[in-house]
This record gives C-alpha cells, sequence and structure tokens, in this order.
C-alpha cells in the first residue's frame, strides 16, 4: 500500500513539474489529454485495485482523488497565469502610443487658375451657356483660316506658334472652338463657353508665358449686338471683381470680330483715380472681344444677313493674378506646394 502512495505520489509531482514548466496553451492541452487517456500514468494505477482489501481501496482510492484534484487546481492557476501573461503581451504590442505624431496626409489643392475658370464658367452656365472644350492640338484651318486669318495674314506672325507638322500646331487661342461649335450647331442659335490651354511661342518671364489659360465666349442669335456683349460682360466682370468695378470698352483690332473691342476694368488698387499696378490708368486691362466678324459666320454656316453674333477671349491668368494678387505667372505652373497651399479651399 505503501509503494502505492508513493507511486501516487511520484506520479503527481512528474505532472506537476510539467505543468511548471509548460509555456503555453498547448502544452497545458497536452498535459490534460495525457490525463484523460486510458493510457495515462494514473490509470495505469488502476489494475493494483483488485489485489486491495476495502479499507485500502477506499485509501487508495482517496489518495488518488486528491492527487488529482492538486493537480486539477495547479493546471487551472496556472492556466490562468499563462493567459494573463499573454494578454499582457498582446496589450503591450498593440499599446497605442497617443503622444507619437499622427499620419499627415497631404491633400493637395486646386491651382488657382482652374478655381478662376471654374467660378467663371459657373458664372456663364447660369446665364444659360453650355460649356465645349476644343482640343489642344488644333488643325492650322480651325486655328487660323476659320478665324479669318488667312495664310498670309500678318497677324499670324503675333500667334507663330508650335507646330507639330505643316497642318497642325498646338492651339494659340481658344477662338477655334468657336468655329467647331458653329459646324456643330449647324446654323441654330446658341451661347457656349470653352475653357482650355492655349500656346504661344514667347520668352517666359514674369509677365508671360508660353503656355496660358483661355475662356472663350461665343453667343450667336438674331438681332444680338455690341450692347448685348457690353451688357453681358459688365455682369459677368462685376460678378467676378465686385459691383464696384467700372467697366470700359476701348477700340480695338482682331480679324474675327468686327467692330473689336479691349475691354479694362477698374483698378481695385486705387479705385480708378491711378497707381503702380494700373500705370496711372486708372484701368486694367482684362479680356479682347467683339461682333462676330461676318466672315467667320459665313465660314461656320451663319447667314450674316439674318444671324449675328458677339465673342470674347479672357486670359486666366491675368484674372487669376489679379485677383488673387499673384504677381508672376510662372508661379501658376511651377506646382509648387508652398504656393498652391495658400489657395487651398479644402475641396479635396
Ligand atoms: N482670341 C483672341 C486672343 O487670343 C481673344 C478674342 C477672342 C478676341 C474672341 C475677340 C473675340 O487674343
Amino acid at each position: 500500500m505503501d509503494d502505492l502512495l508513493k507511486k501516487i505520489a511520484e506520479i503527481k509531482e512528474m505532472i506537476i513539474s510539467a505543468i511548471n514548466a509548460s509555456k503555453d496553451e498547448n502544452d497545458i492541452r497536452a498535459i490534460k489529454e495525457n490525463l484523460l487517456s486510458k493510457k495515462s500514468e494514473f490509470s495505469a494505477l488502476g489494475r493494483y485495485f483488485r489485489e486491495l482489501s476495502v479499507e485500502e481501496r477506499i485509501e487508495f482510492g482517496q489518495a488518488l482523488n486528491v492527487a488529482k484534484e492538486d493537480i486539477a487546481n495547479r493546471l487551472s492557476e496556472k492556466e490562468k497565469a499563462l493567459l494573463e501573461t499573454l494578454a499582457e503581451k498582446k496589450l503591450k504590442k498593440e499599446r497605442l502610443d497617443v503622444t507619437l505624431p499622427g499620419y499627415r496626409y497631404e491633400d493637395g489643392g486646386i491651382n488657382p487658375l482652374l478655381e478662376v475658370q471654374d467660378e467663371i464658367l459657373s458664372i456663364f452656365v447660369s446665364m444659360g451657356y453650355e460649356v465645349y472644350e476644343g482640343p489642344d492640338i488644333e488643325s492650322d484651318y480651325y486655328n487660323f483660316e476659320r478665324m479669318n486669318i488667312p495664310f498670309d495674314h500678318p497677324a499670324r506672325e503675333m500667334q507663330d506658334s508650335f507646330y507639330l507638322d505643316k497642318t497642325s500646331l498646338m492651339r494659340s487661342h481658344t477662338s477655334p472652338a468657336q468655329a467647331r461649335m458653329m459646324d456643330m450647331k449647324k446654323g441654330e442659335p446658341f451661347r457656349v463657353v470653352c475653357p482650355g490651354k492655349c500656346f504661344r511661342r514667347d520668352d517666359d518671364d514674369a509677365t508671360h508665358s508660353h503656355q496660358f489659360m483661355q475662356i472663350e465666349g461665343l453667343v450667336i442669335d438674331r438681332g444680338i449686338s455690341l450692347a448685348d456683349l457690353k451688357g453681358t460682360l459688365e455682369l459677368f466682370l462685376k460678378k467676378l471683381f465686385g459691383e464696384k468695378r467700372e467697366i470700359r470698352l476701348r477700340g480695338s483690332y482682331f480679324p474675327f470680330t468686327e467692330p473689336s473691342v479691349e475691354v479694362d476694368i477698374s483698378c481695385a488698387e486705387c479705385g480708378g483715380k491711378g497707381c503702380s499696378i494700373c500705370k496711372n490708368t486708372g484701368f486694367i486691362e482684362v479680356l479682347g472681344a467683339g461682333m462676330v466678324h461676318p466672315n467667320v459666320l459665313k465660314m461656320g454656316g451663319y447667314n450674316p444677313n439674318v444671324y449675328s453674333g458677339f465673342a470674347f477671349g479672357v486670359g486666366l491668368d491675368r484674372i487669376a493674378m489679379l485677383k488673387y494678387g499673384i504677381s508672376d505667372i510662372r508661379d501658376l505652373y511651377t506646382n509648387d506646394h508652398r504656393f498652391v497651399e495658400q489657395f487651398k479651399k479644402g475641396r479635396f
């Protein structure tokens, strides 16, 4: 009997040291499985039962139960301890250090040129204009011929541009979009604004750029007059620059309009008195315009005796520079973050 009790104690010690040595839930599971299995050391002791007297059986059974209970307790204690360290480890790993600087997402800004473009387009859309973007690469035919600038016309020299081959070039103004619209409208009246990039051979400096942006406007209908042009531009420019601005039309020349005008607004800086910004004239030139030339109407399939129209071309770069007080046109194209950042309205 003593031998048996000793055996129980031995087995218990063995299992307890296994429990102490266990490092994770897999070890614990293995010990449990071993205890339950019929091949376990405790089960093996069962075969001695038969050789024992009733009293001995009771003593043996109790000793076995006490040992098993002890083991069960130690197992659950160890299991708990293991779980705790595991949770601790996990916590440590997932700890959030709120004092660390967060990630900064650079959310870009809209170039002031596009801001101004959006603003102008929405003014005209609110007046019932449609929007059409012509191609950046234009044919000689649309860029010049259809704008009443034949091959030998001196006006071509002013817009001597980037040719890709003999008949196509990077458009030198948005005016060819006028002719394309007329072709599409097939004699029907319409009003349209055509935004886009333009290109001209130019030496870049603070006020000149070989790439720039324009918005072309064109209205064709019966009975359109210079008064309509003036009224429209006055409304547009006051919406864009403020009600206090005065509008002035000066006679000018463009091959595709007759008569042609240059449109100025009163200087915001001095209110028209004269200062360095307006070069003491009190006014600042903002766009070119005029009544569509009969030749342009005719080439577009409109009878100039029935239809008339007005057209205008706004340089967006100039408008953006005036509106935002930008002194160097090149800033609009270098895409320097520090520059664009200043005009960010958080629309992205
Ligand atoms: N296309 C002209 C330019 O680039 C501007 C303009 C457009 C003038 C329409 C009159 C009418 O200078």
